[in-house]
C-alpha cells in the first residue's frame, strides 16, 4: 500500500482536545446540538445543503447496481439517507449509521413521514458492523472530516466494500477563487459561528466547523489519501464554487 502523502493529517483535532479524546468530544458535541442541527444547517447554508445531498444521491442512483447494499455512514439526522431512500429501489437497501445516539433519535423521528433507510445503527465509522466485502457502496456527507483517524476510516470503508464497490465522500473545503474565497472565509469564520450560536444556543460546534475545515484537506489531498488507502480510480467534482466537493473512489477488483 502506498504511503500517505506528507501533507496527510491523521484526523480531526478539536481545539484544546487531546488526540485520543477527539472522537468522544465530537460525539458529545453532536449529541448536544442534535435537536437543533437540521434547522441551523438549512438556515446557515440557505438550504443549499439539501441541494448538495440531492446531487450526491442522484449520482449514487445512477451508479449503484441493483440489487445492492449501501451504507450512509456518519448519517447524523439522516438527510442523505432520506434523499437516497427516496430515489433507490427497495432492492437497493440503505443502512444508516452514526455514533451519536441523539442524532439518530432525530433521524428516527423523521422516518415516519417519508421513505426511510432499512435501519438506523449506532456504530463507529472506524469499526463498522459489516462483514468484509459486503457492501456495494459507502457514502458520507459532512461526516468524514470529523473522524479521529482519516486513513483508518478509509481502510475500514475499503474493508466493507466489495471489489468494484464505490466510496462517496461529500465534504466541505475552502474555496480557492480569490474574491469568492475571501468573502466566504469571512462569512464562515466570523458570521456563521455567531448565527449558529444564536440558532442553537451552542457556540463550540460552530467555532469547530470552520476550524475543522481549515485543518482538513484540499480536494487534491483527500483524493491522494483515498488512493493511499487503495481506492482507484478516484475522481472529484467541486460544488457551489468549491465550498463542497464530492469525491468518488472505487475499490479495485483483485
Ligand atoms: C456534520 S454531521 C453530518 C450529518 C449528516 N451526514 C448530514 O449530512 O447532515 C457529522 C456526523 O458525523 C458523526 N460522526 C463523527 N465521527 C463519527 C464516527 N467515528 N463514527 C460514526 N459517526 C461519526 C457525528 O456524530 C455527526 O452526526
Amino acid at each position: 500500500m502506498p504511503a500517505l502523502p506528507p501533507s496527510a493529517d491523521p484526523g480531526t483535532r478539536p481545539e484544546g482536545v487531546a488526540a485520543g479524546e477527539a472522537a468522544r468530544h465530537v460525539r458529545e458535541m453532536f449529541n448536544a446540538v442534535a435537536p437543533r442541527y437540521d434547522r441551523a444547517n438549512h438556515l446557515l447554508s440557505l438550504a443549499t445543503d439539501m441541494y448538495w445531498r440531492r446531487e450526491t444521491a442522484e449520482r449514487i442512483r445512477r451508479e449503484l447496481p441493483d440489487p445492492a447494499e449501501l451504507l450512509d455512514i456518519c448519517c447524523g439526522t439522516g438527510d442523505l439517507s432520506f434523499a437516497l431512500a427516496a430515489r433507490l429501489r427497495p432492492s437497493q437497501r440503505v443502512w444508516s449509521a452514526d455514533f451519536s445516539h441523539a442524532m439518530l433519535l432525530e433521524a428516527g423521528k423523521k422516518s415516519a413521514s417519508r421513505p426511510a433507510p432499512r435501519a438506523w445503527l449506532e456504530a463507529d465509522a472506524l469499526r463498522l458492523p459489516f462483514a468484509d466485502s459486503s457492501l456495494h457502496a459507502v457514502a458520507t456527507s459532512f461526516g468524514f472530516r470529523n473522524l479521529g483517524d482519516y486513513l483508518a476510516g478509509l481502510r475500514e470503508f475499503a474493508r466493507v466494500l466489495r471489489p468494484g464497490g464505490r466510496l462517496y465522500i461529500l465534504e466541505f473545503f475552502q474555496p480557492s477563487a480569490p474574491i469568492f474565497g475571501r468573502l466566504y472565509h469571512w462569512y464562515f469564520t466570523r458570521i456563521l459561528p455567531r448565527l449558529g450560536h444564536w440558532l442553537t444556543g451552542r457556540l463550540a460546534p460552530y467555532q469547530y466547523l470552520p476550524r475543522s475545515v481549515a485543518h482538513f484537506a484540499t480536494p487534491q489531498e483527500l483524493a491522494a489519501w483515498m488512493r493511499a488507502a487503495g481506492f482507484e480510480p478516484v475522481t472529484w467534482r467541486r460544488l457551489s464554487g468549491g465550498i463542497c466537493a464530492l469525491h468518488c473512489g472505487q475499490k479495485p477488483h483483485p
